[in-house]
């Protein structure tokens, strides 16, 4: 018998074809043709200064609020370096993105989850979890959130960031799936309520290729010179290179009609995938998402996410471990689905092996 070709459900990355070559080609042209000393030279570690100043145009900031590195995730680590001591507590979602906790846990953190509901953290939970532990930091990824796929409502955003404000917490909001929005409408950004207070993270990553490394951070010009000073003593000054090339595709106008395109690609994957599990798992809980790039199961009672992965990988489907995004354990029957690189076709498939296994499962 013939092996069923393998299926990936295991990170977020997005679809190869997605990314926009020819226009990043003709960019990469036109910076070394007009500039070449500029992007090829060292220097400050906040970034290419015109895509720091492009940045804070379009955000709404100043320049000294914004600094560009090579991705978003660098910046979780040049920020534990610039605001945290070992044996500090970081508060995060639970779930929360697996890669940040490993980030956090390197620095020497105690990371203590906040359980995620359908609309954002337990803001109760958070509450009490502020008053026992007295963190210094709350990770939040309020947007399309990886691994889950919840999107935080007004009234909690609200809430989060009163909260912060109260008890002196800094707000880390990771946002790269943001302007992922395939159907209703949008949420105020925790940094537009709180800009004191919130630090907020964006990135080119998913929206023009991981290949890039182009994210930023917004916040207060002491945190950011702070953050630049970590950034300067790592690698002296960020990918000039990239970050060129992603101002001049910027300064041409090119973000808003690539995000079109990649709702177009990406929303019929999304309603692929629910309309599989519909078909195909009645009864397991899925989240609901209305972008981004996950959507998330609670495995029935009984059904455990370790003994799903096994029966998968017998049907070559290959799943992310869910235990891995639990800050302080829990996870046992969640599952994670990214849906953005693979086909409708593909997700019909993937969804229908997954059924298969857990219907194994289960006896
Ligand atoms: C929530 C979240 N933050 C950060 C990142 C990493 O982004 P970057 O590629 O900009 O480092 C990811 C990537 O999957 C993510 O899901």
């Amino acid at each position: 018998m013939t092996e069923p070709t393998p299926i990936n459900f295991t990170r977020g990355v997005p679809a190869n074809e997605s990314f926009p070559a020819d226009e990043l080609i003709s960019a990469a042209t036109a910076v070394l043709k007009e500039q070449p000393a500029a992007v090829l030279q060292y220097g400050p570690a906040t970034g290419f200064a015109p895509l720091r100043e492009w940045l804070a145009q379009w955000q709404g900031v100043e320049p000294s609020q914004v600094l560009a590195a090579n991705g978003s995730l660098q910046i979780v680590e040049f920020l534990c370096f610039a605001l945290l001591q070992p044996g500090d507590v970081v508060l995060t979602e639970s779930p929360t993105y697996d890669r940040t906790l490993t980030m956090l846990r390197r620095h020497g953190a105690t990371v203590v989850g906040v359980p995620l509901e359908p609309d954002g953290p337990d803001v109760a939970a958070l509450e009490a979890a502020i008053r026992r532990h007295r963190p210094k930091l709350f990770y939040v990824i309020p947007d399309f959130q990886n691994p889950a796929g919840a999107t935080c409502s007004g009234a909690k955003r609200r809430r989060i960031v009163e909260l912060c404000e109260q008890h002196d917490v800094h707000v880390l909001e990771d946002a790269p799936y943001r302007l992922l929005r395939y159907a209703g409408a949008e949420e105020p950004t925790l940094r537009s309520l709180a800009p004191q207070r919130v630090l907020h993270m964006g990135s080119f990553t998913k929206l023009i290729a991981p290949g890039v490394r182009v994210g930023y951070l917004l916040g207060d010009p002491a945190v950011v010179a702070k953050v630049a000073k970590v950034a300067e003593d790592t690698y002296i000054s960020p990918g000039y290179v990239a970050q060129a090339i992603t101002w001049e595709w910027c300064r041409r106008g090119l973000l808003p009609p690539q995000v079109e395109r990649l709702k177009a690609l990406y929303a019929p994957r999304l309603a692929a995938c629910r309309q599989a599990i519909d078909r195909t798992m009645p009864d397991a809980q899925a989240t609901r998402p209305d972008g981004g790039f996950f959507l998330s199961l609670t495995l029935p009672e009984g059904v455990t996410t370790t003994a799903v992965r096994a029966a998968a990988a017998r049907r070559n489907l290959n799943l992310a471990d869910g235990l891995a995004f639990f800050p302080e354990g829990g996870g046992e029957r969640f599952v994670r689905l990214p849906f953005c690189a693979l086909t409708p076709e593909q997700i019909a498939d993937g969804v229908g092996r997954l059924a298969e296994a857990v219907r194994e499962v289960r006896g």
